[in-house]
């Protein structure tokens, strides 16, 4: 009887079924905010340089993300092809994460010491010279322009206000370790850097 009073009123089952999506979704998300395994960083996991760190606003400037993904999901598939899974505690100094979902391109979350500098500078700024069937696109400007530093001590300090541990003299010393670099340099240390904190690898 009581259900056909639901089945009947549109109104009420809109309310009700909001009820249940809520509970159950607060069930599964809340515990994350304050479980270890999510919550912690990882072993080993360092924040990142300062030089690494303008690398990754270039990557996030350069659309990167639109088709890689920082995500290697916990299957025989994906590990075998690109390491260990990834874990919550690998990415609490991310802000925000790059995961993503878009795999145009390969899953990137342990490029790092995959291939060398030299690799990396000569895909980047024209892939097809050592992928000849590639079709991710060239950035040939980033080997071009000179990182000046002015604004790098202020992005260590806002992603210190987000909880990662830079420290005064990291902060006081980030223009004078990016000044003179190229925006490649900075990526490719970005890129060299991650997924290294957990190295099993196939
Ligand atoms: C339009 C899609 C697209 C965009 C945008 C893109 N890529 Fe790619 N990327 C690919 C494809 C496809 C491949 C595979 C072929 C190759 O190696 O070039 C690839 C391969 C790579 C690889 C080699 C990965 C491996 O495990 O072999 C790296 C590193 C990489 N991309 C970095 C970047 C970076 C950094 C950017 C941003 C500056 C970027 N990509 C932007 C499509 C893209």
């Amino acid at each position: 009887m009581s259900h056909e009073v639901v089945e009947k009123n549109v109104g009420l089952m809109a309310v009700l079924i909001l009820l249940v999506i809520s509970v159950g979704g607060l069930v599964e998300i809340v515990p994350l905010f304050f479980l270890k395994s999510t919550t912690e960083p990882v072993e080993g996991l360092k924040p990142y340089t300062a030089l690494q760190l303008e690398g990754r606003d270039i990557y996030i400037r350069e659309g990167c993300y639109l088709c890689h993904s920082q995500m290697i999901r916990p299957f025989r598939a994906e590990t075998e092809r690109y390491g260990h899974y990834s874990v919550a505690g690998e990415f609490v100094y991310d802000h925000p994460f790059q995961w993503g979902s878009k795999r145009t391109g390969p899953d990137l979350a342990r490029v790092g010491g995959r291939y060398s500098d030299d690799w990396h500078r000569v895909h980047l700024t024209n892939p097809r010279d050592v992928v000849p069937e590639s079709n991710m696109p060239s950035f040939p400007w980033l080997a071009e322009t000179v990182l000046d530093g002015e604004l790098t001590p202020k992005k260590l300090d806002v992603m210190r206000t987000l909880g990662v541990p830079y420290t005064d003299a990291d902060i006081a010393g980030a223009s004078d370790a990016v000044k003179g670099k190229t925006e490649l340099d900075a990526l490719i240390a970005y890129l060299q850097n991650l997924g290294t904190v957990i190295s099993s690898r196939r």
